[in-house]
Formats: C-alpha cells, structure tokens, sequence
C-alpha cells in the first residue's frame, strides 16, 4: 500500500489515490519516529502540509488508529491546517468516502472517521475537555510556539493507545524569540528539531536541469537541481521585503528576539489570556459592571485599528478583548461593521387598538456596554466620519509617546505574584486581514508586540525613538493607557507622534 520511491511517498489504496513528494527537512519528519518532534522553519516551508500528511499516512496504514491535531485555539486550527487537511491531503479520500467528517457530540469531539477504523480528532487547548479525555498514538500541535510548557506535558500524557509501533508529538512553528522554552527543550534534547527551508516546498522550487535559468543545487550532499516556480519567485520577495525580526524569522528561519525592543515586558505566556467558555462552548463576556473604552488609529494603507478595552475597577486591570485591524476600507465601512458586532435589532409585537391589528417594533439595542470614551488619533476628518456613522462621540488621544511607553509598560510590568495591569484577551481580531496575510505583515496586535523596536542610528547607537512601522495597534494601546494614567505635565518631546 505504501511504496516509498525516492524522496515520494504514494499511497495507492482501493478506491482511491493520493500523492505527496516530502522533500529535506519535510522527509525527516516523515522517517523520525522520536517520541517528540517539532519542525521549525521560515514561512511556507510545507510543515504543516508534511505534518498532516504524516498523520495521513499513520491513520491509513495502521488500522484503529486514534490521532489528534490540535492548535492553541480551535478557532485558529479552522482557518489554516484543516484547510490545507480537507483540499489536499484528505481531497480524495473525503471524495471516495475513505474518509468521512463527523461533527461531533457532548461526549466526542469533532473528527475524521477512516474506513479502517482510524480517526483523527480535531480541537483546541482553550476548550480540551472532550479531546483530552481520549488516548492517542500521534498528535500534531500546530504553531507549538503558541502553547506552553504545561500544555505539551499534558498532551504527553494523552499518547498511550498504542496501536501503532510508535507514539508520537509532533509539532511545528515558525520561529520565535532565542529564548522561547521551546527552543530551551530542543537546545537540551528532550525534543528532536528538525529544520525544513524554502527549497523544500516544492510549490516553491521545482527540480530543474543544471543549466535551467536560476538553477541552484538542492542542498550540498545532493546532485539534484532546482529552481523557483513562478509562484515561489512572487513568494520569496515578499519575505525578502520584510525588515528586523520578522524578515530573520519568516525569511530566514531564525530563532531570534527583536533587538532593542520597546516593551520588553510583553510575555505572550503572560499577557495574552484565555476567555472562560460557557458548557457549550460560547465564550462568557466580561462582565458587564466593567466600564469599556475603545480606542482609535485611523488608516487606509496602514491599517485602521479599533480596539475595545474593559477595566477591571477593582484591581485596576485593562483587557483588551476586541480588535479590528485592517488596511483598504473606508472609516465608514469600519463604523458599520463595529456597530454590527455591538447592537442588534430587537424586534417586539404589540397590539394596535386603533387598527385592529398586531404590529411590529423593530428597536437597536446595545448586546454590550456602551464605551464611555473613544479615543483618537487627531485625524479630524476620520472622527467626523466615525461620529456621523456612529452616532457616538469621539476624543483626541494625548500623543506623547515617551511617557505613554513608559506608563504603558507599567501596566505591562508583572508584580511579586506575577501579575500585570493590562492584557490582551486571545483571539480578540475581528477578522484577518487578507492584505497583512499575503504580505505576512502583522494581523493583530499581538504580533506588533514582538517587533516592536527602538531606532537604532548607524553607528549602532540605540536611539530614543521607536521605528514607525508596524505600530498601529501599538499607537491604540498607547493611546488607551495614557487616557487612564496620564497625570501630568508631558515630557518635552520633539519627535511627535
Ligand atoms: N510537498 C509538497 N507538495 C505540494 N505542495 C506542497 C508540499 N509541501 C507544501 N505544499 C503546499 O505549500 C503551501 C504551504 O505549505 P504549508 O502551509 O504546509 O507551509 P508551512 O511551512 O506550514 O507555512 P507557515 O510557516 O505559514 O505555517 C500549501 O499550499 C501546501 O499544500
Ligand atoms: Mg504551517
């Protein structure tokens, strides 16, 4: 059933077919039978495509089988490993009946159901208790650098159905900072790191002849040829157009921390926290008693980026729970599809004596509490826009970014028990924005945190100056703290803001 011909695996079983050719660090993966694995690399190497492949393959050839793929949030696994699972690796056996999808129950999680008695159950850490109460023989955590360390240990726990000769974690990531924990446990070998590059997405290279225009050597100990594929060339020089951190990571496959970083306080492990779930699952909004603020950064080309922020009274505690980050709409759009997300129409029947006759009363209500401030940038034509579309009335933000840094990252700051004034709540983006994805720009505010960095001169010499770029959902949270702790005088400041 399974014939490994050269660097292709194929497997060809009644009734169907399917073909996948795993090159470097991709073909690794699929011979490593460690116990733990993660594959790390820049941008688009084929990971998770090899990862779900190799769960594939396990699942068909050993019947009974029980794997998991799983992802800090079920939310997030929907948008990106299932769909590459579902259009490529299992197209045909979804389309010969190989394979069919079960949607799942109080009891079960959702899953994939082989004929051969195999299943693959799909989740999420935020909500684990269905898929956690199952043993399995492979589990595959996408983007592992998302989880903790508590997290992976329980998943250890949770390999033990033995039907396979072998039980398996496998995981992968694009790289983050040197000292993620992650990259600790590759460091002292508890967890085999397997590195995959470009050239080995053949969606990106293609095997060529050795006098074909750009063609380069596959890698030294090899004599094969390859080159970019139309679609890899247009790939690569948009990873080439990154800068600082994000260029070393996505491009380069480096497992490095921004240098100079402004808020060095910023722990995702800390910082970014789960919401509590209802028992069927719906998130359970922060209470109502908060008062919420939101804040504005207007933009077009950069992003616009709105975000809503409930405070804690008693502790002195913010969380930021909803962002919208987004390049290419119009601040009316934006104020239409927040109002979208905060009230809906409420529609009651009375009874018209006059007319003899019910009628309907079709109101707006508020699903959440109204922001008691909204805070902006000074662009005086997008607050005219929001107020008109919204109804509500805006402020200008006090701007001065040395003392709002500073004020932010107290609230970043950790005290003696470990913990922070402000917080961003997990998943709190609207919705991705298409344009931040293909250019592989930051999505969310969570991700400008890390690259975040002061100015450096060329001597070297760090300056007092953050680098404007990817600072938008910097600027709100900025602009939210200073409003709450700004007390006095701003401090002479020549750069603006
Ligand atoms: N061996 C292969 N043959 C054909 N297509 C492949 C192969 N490997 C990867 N691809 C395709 O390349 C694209 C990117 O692959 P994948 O999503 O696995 O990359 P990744 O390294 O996980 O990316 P990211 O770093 O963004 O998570 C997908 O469309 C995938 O189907
Ligand atoms: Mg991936």
């Amino acid at each position: 059933m399974v014939n490994t011909l050269n660097k292709s695996v194929l497997i060809t079983g009644q009734p169907h077919e399917h073909e996948y050719a795993p090159r470097g660090g991709c073909l690794e993966l699929f011979n490593s039978r460690q116990e733990e694995i993660l594959v790390s690399g820049p941008a688009g190497t084929g990971k998770s495509r090899a990862c779900l492949e190799k769960i594939f393959m396990v699942c068909m050839l050993t019947k009974n089988t029980r794997a998991l793929i799983l992802r800090k949030t079920q939310r997030s696994l929907g948008s990106t490993a299932l769909v590459t699972w579902r259009n490529f690796v299992i197209k045909e056996a979804l389309e010969t009946g190989e394979v069919v999808y079960y949607g799942g129950s109080q009891q079960e999680a959702p899953q994939y159901r082989f004929k051969n008695g195999s299943t693959v159950t799909i989740g999420g850490l935020d909500n684990p208790t269905r898929i956690m109460s199952s043993e399995y023989d492979i589990v595959y955590v996408q983007e592992a650098t998302e989880i903790t360390i508590t997290d992976l240990e329980f998943i250890k726990t949770r390999l033990r159905n033995w039907r396979t000769s072998f039980q398996q974690l496998i995981m992968d990531c694009n790289p983050a900072g040197d000292k993620h924990w992650l990259k600790l446990r590759c460091n002292d070998g508890k967890c085999r790191l397997i590195e995959s590059r470009h050239e080995d997405n053949p969606r990106l290279f293609e095997e060529c002849e050795e006098d074909a225009p750009s063609a380069k050597i596959y890698e030294a100990s090899s004599t094969g040829f390859i080159a970019p594929t139309e679609y890899g060339a247009k790939y690569i020089s948009i990873l080439d157009n990154l800068t600082g951190v994000r260029h070393k990571r996505l491009r380069l496959g480096l497992w490095v921390s921004a240098e100079g970083i402004v808020y060095e306080e910023f722990d995702p492990a800390i910082h970014v926290v789960d919401w509590d779930y209802d028992a069927d699952g719906n998130r359970l909004p922060l209470p109502e008693e908060w008062p919420r603020y939101w804040t504005i950064d207007f933009g077009y080309v950069h992003p616009f980026v709105l975000k809503c922020y409930a405070l804690d009274p008693d502790e002195d505690v913010l969380y930021m729970y909803r962002e919208i980050h987004y390049t290419q709409r119009l601040v009316e759009e934006h104020a239409s599809q927040i109002l979208s997300i905060v009230t809906k129409e409420v529609v009651t029947e009375w009874y018209d004596h006059f007319n003899r006759e019910m009628r309907e009363r079709r109101e707006v209500v508020w699903t959440e509490p109204k922001p008691q401030a909204i805070i902006c940038d000074h662009d005086a034509e997008g607050r005219k826009t929001f107020e008109k579309h919204t109804g509500l009335g805006t402020q200008r933000a006090i701007k001065h970014v040395h003392d709002g840094i500073d004020l932010h990252k107290a609230r970043l700051k950790t005290d003696k028990d470990g913990f922070a004034r402000f917080y961003l709540m997990r998943n709190a983006l609207v919705e991705k924005d298409p344009y931040a994805v293909e250019h592989l720009l930051p999505t969310s505010t969570e991700e400008e945190y890390a690259s975040y960095v002061w100015k450096v001169s060329p001597d070297g010499r760090k300056q007092d100056e953050p680098v404007k770029r990817d600072d938008d959902g910097m600027d709100a949270d900025r602009y939210m703290t200073m409003f709450l702790d700004f007390k006095g005088k701003a401090r002479l400041s020549l750069m603006g803001a």
